[in-house]
């Protein structure tokens, strides 16, 4: 379940809302908002003190409440720090949204009203600035539960909404938001489950459930019979080291008009990768249960459009695999023979990723011959040494995709960095034994990477994200982040007009 969220007129009074808590903002050097500036007045400085003291320093992302203050009809009052007032932008927006949040779900409130979306951000209006309080809000509310003990009922109130002060004109801000933090919680809670629970049956039979559950959704399922019969032998190869036998996934929503070709994404199902015989260093391997981020990103993406009732038709495709060590693996120095002819050969088992999808690519594009194909994948680490957790790794050679996708990435600052594909990448990519190989050495691995999906998306308008770094906040406690489920939705909320 998501937060639940409305609006607040914006004529709204701050000093004589009753709520269990407020919520204002300050700059630094003390400059409060307008909000602020009210509660101050009517509690007699209860704000400016706190200032002048430096409880209170405006920091971005900095917190104090304050409880009960005389004359104000609120029971506590967060105040959240803006950071210098000429340079707050987007990012900043959403970084206090967050931070408010958090501090929120530390306070025994169940509820809260937020004067936090009404602050001017340049370029953004206000629905823009109503759904991404409300997305920053719900990202920090969510919580893993899935495999702990039960545990006995909270002991404090736990935050269930926030109302936002706001124009009603944001309401479908608001609205977008509720799906698209539905989008988002179903790839966290997928992603963040583990491997021996979310194997490729697992990830199949939540796709079927949630078109069971939806309207003009429809689900196929090839296991691993199917696939041979058709002749994926790319795909299947990366599964047959596991006892958790490979499927592949296909999601379809129909909101589009009949006939209408559909968007297409794929993603990366890899429910465990393990290096399979090219095995991993044991140091951090665990992480490597989020190796299906791409797939959960991908479906992420489509409940938010199937909620928002998009008028598009869009299908969503999931290889899944698990990459294990066995008698039976496939093996370095193995040639596969993948669904579109093109033969590979395999020099590393732990190149997997692309193993997988250049064959699920090769089945959308026949299947369904698609107005765009994107695909989502965490496929290289080589992209994590290039952009770090902030970006994800955008590739296409179609410059108008490209450019819609970094556009959509801006919006909702899940943002994109492009990295060039150009032919001369190609060579590194070059077998004495098959068509391709299925790595390309140890500089631009990304690239190389993006460069192998290209053989297999001629003449498709395709583009590639690799989420390796942006899909899950690193250590022991990291969860799955969602992206790039917004990045994704946005696109499709820019071509459904
Ligand atoms: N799933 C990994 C990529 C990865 C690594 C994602 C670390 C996030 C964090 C992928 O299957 C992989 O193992 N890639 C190899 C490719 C190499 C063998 C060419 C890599 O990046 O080391
Ligand atoms: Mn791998
Ligand atoms: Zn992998």
């Amino acid at each position: 379940m998501t937060l639940q969220f409305s609006l607040v007129a914006a004529s709204t009074s701050p000093e004589t809302v009753e709520t269990p808590c407020l919520v204002v903002g300050v700059y630094e050097n003390g400059l409060l908002t307008s909000a602020a500036a009210r509660v101050d007045g009517a509690s007699e400085g209860a704000i400016k003190r706190q200032v002048e003291s430096g409880d209170i320093s405006g920091k971005a992302g900095s917190t104090a409440v304050l409880y009960a203050p005389a004359g104000v009809a609120a029971r506590r009052v967060l105040v959240v720090g803006l950071g210098a007032q000429k340079s707050f932008d987007a990012a900043r927006y959403q970084k206090v949204h967050l931070e408010a949040a958090r501090a929120l779900g530390r306070l025994p409130v169940d509820t809260a009203v937020s004067f936090l979306a009404d602050l001017d951000v340049p370029g953004r209006d206000a629905a823009w600035r109503v759904r991404t309080a409300a997305l920053a809000a719900d990202h920090a509310a969510y919580r893993y539960t899935a495999t702990f003990k039960p545990r006995e009922k909270a002991a404090q109130p736990e935050l269930q909404s926030v109302a936002f002060v706001a124009a009603h004109e944001a309401q479908p801000g608001l609205d977008q938001a509720v799906a698209i933090a539905q989008g988002v919680r179903f790839a966290r809670e997928l992603a963040n489950l583990p491997p021996n629970i979310c194997n490729p049956s697992y990830l199949a039979a939540q796709a079927q459930a949630f078109a069971d559950a939806n309207e003009g959704v429809s689900c196929r399922v090839l296991d691993h019979e199917a696939m041979e019969k058709l002749g994926f032998g790319s795909l299947l190869a990366v599964g047959r080291g596991s006892a958790n036998r490979p499927r592949l996934i296909a999601l379809e929503y129909k909101g589009g008009n009949e006939g209408d070709k559909p968007y297409a994404f794929v993603g990366k199902g890899i429910t465990f990768d393990s290096g399979g015989i090219s095995l991993k260093p044991g140091a951090g391997m665990e992480e490597m249960k989020f190796d299906m981020g791409g797939a959960a990103g991908v479906l992420g993406a489509f409940v938010a459009a199937v909620k928002m009732r998009l008028e598009l038709n869009l299908v969503c495709v999931v290889p899944a695999a698990e990459n294990m060590p066995d008698g039976d693996s496939y093996r370095p120095s193995d040639v596969l023979t993948s669904l579109s002819g093109l033969t590979i050969e395999v020099l590393n088992t732990d190149a997997e990723g692309r193993l997988i999808l250049c064959d699920a690519l090769t089945w959308t594009a026949q299947t369904y011959q698609p107005k765009a194909i994107i695909d989502a994948a965490t496929l290289t680490g080589a992209c994590v040494i290039a952009l770090g957790k902030h970006a994800s790794g955008l590739m296409s050679k179609h410059d108008e995709l490209a450019a819609e996708l970094l556009a959509a990435g801006e919006a909702t600052l899940d943002r994109a960095w492009r990295l060039p594909l150009w032919d001369d990448y190609q060579v590194q990519l070059e077998s004495g034994f098959a068509d391709v190989a299925n790595i390309g050495g140890k500089s631009a691995g990304a690239i190389t990477a993006g460069c192998f999906l290209s053989r297999f998306t001629e003449g498709q308008r395709w583009a590639h994200l690799d989420i390796a770094g942006t899909a899950w906040d690193e250590g022991r406690k990291g969860l799955a982040t969602g992206r790039p489920v917004p990045l994704l939705v946005q696109w499709l909320m820019d071509r459904a007009g």
